[in-house]
C-alpha cells in the first residue's frame, strides 16, 4: 500500500497528489511514468511522474478527473492509501545535451512538460516555454515553470491570460526564430503535438512529443498503446511514451484515443450517479 503525504487542487478538473513510493522516487528519470490502482479492483491508470524527491522518497503526479478511476482517485485525502504503483515505466527523455531548448505544453500535458524542462536546465541547457490551456486557471505549474525558464509565454483559448489563441500562434509568431533552438518539447492534447510538429517541419527543427496513449499493463505485453512511428510498430509504454514527433502516426493516435472516450464518459456519469444515491 502506498501513503498519500499530500493532495492539492490545482483547477476545478486537475488536482496533484504526492505519494510515498520509495522505489519508484529513487529510481526514476524525467520521461517516466507511473500506473497506479486506487484500490484493488479498480483500473490501472497510468500517469507521468510531473516531480519527484529522492530524499522524502516520494513523487508527485498531476491529473485530469476525465474518467471513473481518476473520479476515484480525486476522492483520495492526505493518509489514504493507494492499492499499487507501479514503476517507473517507459524510457527516460534522451535528447543529448541540448544547448538550447523550447518547451511547449497543452493543458494538463504542461504537467509532463514539467520534468523535462527541470532536467534540461539542471543538465545547463537555456529553456524558454510557451504555455497554453483553456483560460488562466487551467495554465498550471506557472511559477514552476518559470523558475526554469528564461523565458515563458502565455497563451490561453479566452485570452484570461498571455495572447489570446493557441500555443501555435505564439509558435508561429516566432517565425525564424525557432532557429534559435537546438530541440522543441511539445506535450499536450494530439492536435497540438500534430500542429506544432507540422509548424515546425519546414524549418527542421527536432520534434519530440509524448503520447498519452490507452494502456493496461505497462509492459508491452497487451498491445492497448500501440503506435506507428516511422512505420514500424511500437508500443508507447516499453519504447516511449516520448518519441520524434516527425515519425508519428498522428492520425492513427487519434482514432485509437477515441475509441473508449464515450465509455469513460459513461463510467463517469454512472459514478457520480451512485455517490449521490
Ligand atoms: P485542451 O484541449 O484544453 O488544450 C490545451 C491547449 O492546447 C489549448 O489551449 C491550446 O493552446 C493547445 N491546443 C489544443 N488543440 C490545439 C490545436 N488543434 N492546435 C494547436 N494547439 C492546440 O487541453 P486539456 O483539456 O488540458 O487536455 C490535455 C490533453 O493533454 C489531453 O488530451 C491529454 O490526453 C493530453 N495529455 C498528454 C500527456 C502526455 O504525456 N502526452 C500528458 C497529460 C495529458
Ligand atoms: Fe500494454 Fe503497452 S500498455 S503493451
Amino acid at each position: 500500500m502506498y501513503l498519500i503525504t499530500a493532495k492539492k487542487k490545482i483547477n476545478t478538473e486537475v488536482e496533484a497528489v504526492t505519494i510515498q513510493a520509495p522505489y519508484v522516487a529513487r529510481n526514476c528519470q524525467a520521461g517516466q511514468f507511473i500506473i497506479l490502482r486506487v484500490d484493488e479492483n479498480d483500473a490501472r491508470i497510468p500517469l507521468t511522474i510531473a516531480d519527484f524527491d529522492r530524499e522524502a522518497q516520494t513523487i508527485t503526479i498531476i491529473y485530469q478527473i476525465v474518467g471513473s478511476s481518476t473520479q476515484l482517485l480525486s476522492e483520495k485525502t492526505r493518509g489514504d492509501l493507494l492499492a499499487d504503483v507501479v514503476g517507473p515505466l517507459g524510457q527516460p527523455v534522451n535528447i543529448g545535451n541540448p544547448r538550447k531548448i523550447l518547451g511547449i505544453g497543452g493543458g494538463v500535458g504542461i504537467a509532463a512538460l514539467f520534468p523535462q524542462i527541470k532536467k534540461y536546465a539542471a543538465d545547463g541547457a537555456s529553456v524558454d516555454a510557451i504555455l497554453g490551456a483553456r483560460s488562466k486557471d487551467f495554465v498550471i505549474l506557472t511559477a514552476e515553470i518559470e523558475a526554469f525558464s528564461e523565458n515563458v509565454y502565455y497563451n490561453t483559448d479566452d485570452g484570461s491570460l498571455g495572447g489570446k489563441g493557441y500555443v501555435t500562434d505564439t509558435l508561429r509568431a516566432l517565425g525564424k526564430a525557432v532557429h534559435n533552438y537546438d530541440h522543441i518539447i511539445a506535450i499536450g492534447p494530439l492536435p497540438m503535438m500534430k500542429a506544432v510538429v507540422a509548424m515546425v517541419k519546414p524549418y527542421g527543427i527536432p520534434v519530440s512529443v509524448s503520447l498519452n496513449t490507452l494502456m493496461i499493463d505497462g509492459t508491452g505485453m497487451c498491445g492497448s498503446c500501440r503506435v506507428t512511428i516511422g512505420g514500424e510498430m511500437k508500443f508507447a509504454c516499453v519504447d516511449g511514451p516520448d518519441f520524434d514527433g516527425y515519425l508519428v502516426d498522428f492520425g492513427e493516435c487519434m482514432n485509437r484515443h477515441e475509441m473508449y472516450s464515450e465509455e469513460e464518459h459513461q463510467c463517469r456519469i454512472g459514478l457520480r450517479g451512485h455517490h449521490n444515491d
